[in-house]
């Protein structure tokens, strides 16, 4: 049987698939692949690892005999799911292993805006570090004791949660699908409503799937209820901010700064006007880009498809109804 990746990933997993007895295509162009391409390859193959490429109901519609997909990722909101169900596809991702190295991607963004890093670093390259001590210059703020509120709380907000109680001994507000008696009893979290997140949180950092139902939910609106020292952090997934609401936001003193590992669209343009924002530090979404977190990641790919090809349920499983 064969597997085809769409992109590179790291060998361990595509050891475990040969290991296994199947076959390997790995797509190792520097362009990424077509969507066409991609139909192409898939119809000659029985399994499929995705590498974020988007797998729209179209592509469902020509390629029906997939036994498993598994997604190179915790998030599946680029697969049309319910399409992958209808035709009885398991579809699985990949949890967990890289909780870590996302949350500490959304503290250093954290850190990084309270604190002007990137901004100051582009005055040094820039030629703008003059003689002289600023006093009253690029002033950051402190996070000490402040409120936390997590967009989100599954396992990165958790983290991230964590992280900021360890370090700044921040209190902890979430708001979520449901609540989270867990996080409640070790962290102190206080769940709230949406509203009362905007309004009490000194820093808010986003860690929910995308769903419709949080599409653009971070905007003109929710903004004006934010504090004005408030910070934004996105780790998670860039539609769910409104960018051009943002830009207004920031520009016009509503919130303090926002912190961007995630945008809309991907790759960000280099000359957005957030790029040039002294309280803003955007990464080029590197969340799980640890040595760790991505060798896990591979690995837990071919654990869902060595399950998926043996008709076994998959470690992690995005559509378990597609069982009943
Ligand atoms: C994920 O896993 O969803 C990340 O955003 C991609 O690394």
């Amino acid at each position: 049987m064969k597997v085809f990746i769409s992109g590179k990933i790291p060998e361990v997993g595509v050891d475990m698939l040969k290991k296994a007895g199947y076959e390997v295509e790995m797509w190792t162009n520097s362009e990424p692949i077509t969507l066409a391409e991609l139909i192409d390859k898939c119809k000659q193959s029985d399994a499929y690892i995705n590498v974020m490429s988007p797998v729209p109901e179209s592509f469902f519609k020509e390629v029906t005999n997939l036994k498993v997909i598994s997604t190179f990722s915790v998030g599946y909101n680029h697969i049309d799911i319910q399409s992958a169900t209808r035709l009885g596809i398991p579809v699985g991702n990949t949890p967990d292993v890289l909780s870590n190295a996302t949350a500490d991607i959304a503290f250093l963004l954290l850190l990084n805006v309270s604190r002007k890093a990137f901004f100051n670093y582009r005055r040094i390259i820039e030629g703008n570090w003059k003689p002289g001590f600023l006093s009253v210059e690029y002033l950051g703020q402190e996070l000490n004791g402040k409120t936390l509120g997590i967009f989100g709380m599954g396992r990165i907000g958790i983290k991230m949660a964590q992280k900021c109680k360890n370090a700044y001994e921040m209190n902890i507000l979430y708001n979520n699908r449901h609540k989270q008696e867990e996080a409640e009893k070790e962290l102190g979290a206080h769940y709230v409503s949406f509203e009362e997140l905007l309004e009490q949180s000194d820093v808010i950092s986003l860690h929910a799937p995308l769903t419709d139902e949080n599409k653009g939910i971070f905007n003109a609106s929710a903004f004006k209820k934010m504090k004005k020292t408030s910070i934004l952090i996105n780790t998670a997934r860039g539609p769910m901010i409104n960018e051009k609401d943002l830009i207004q936001a920031i520009q016009e003193g509503q919130i303090w700064g926002a912190g961007l590992d995630v945008t809309d669209p991907e790759p960000m343009k280099a000359d957005n006007p957030l790029l040039c924002m002294e309280n803003v530090a955007v990464t080029p979404h590197i969340g799980s880009a640890t040595i760790e977190a991505r060798n896990a990641m591979s690995a837990l790919c071919a654990k869902n498809i060595i399950a998926g090809l043996k008709g076994e349920k998959l470690p992690c499983i995005v559509n378990p109804e597609v069982y009943k």
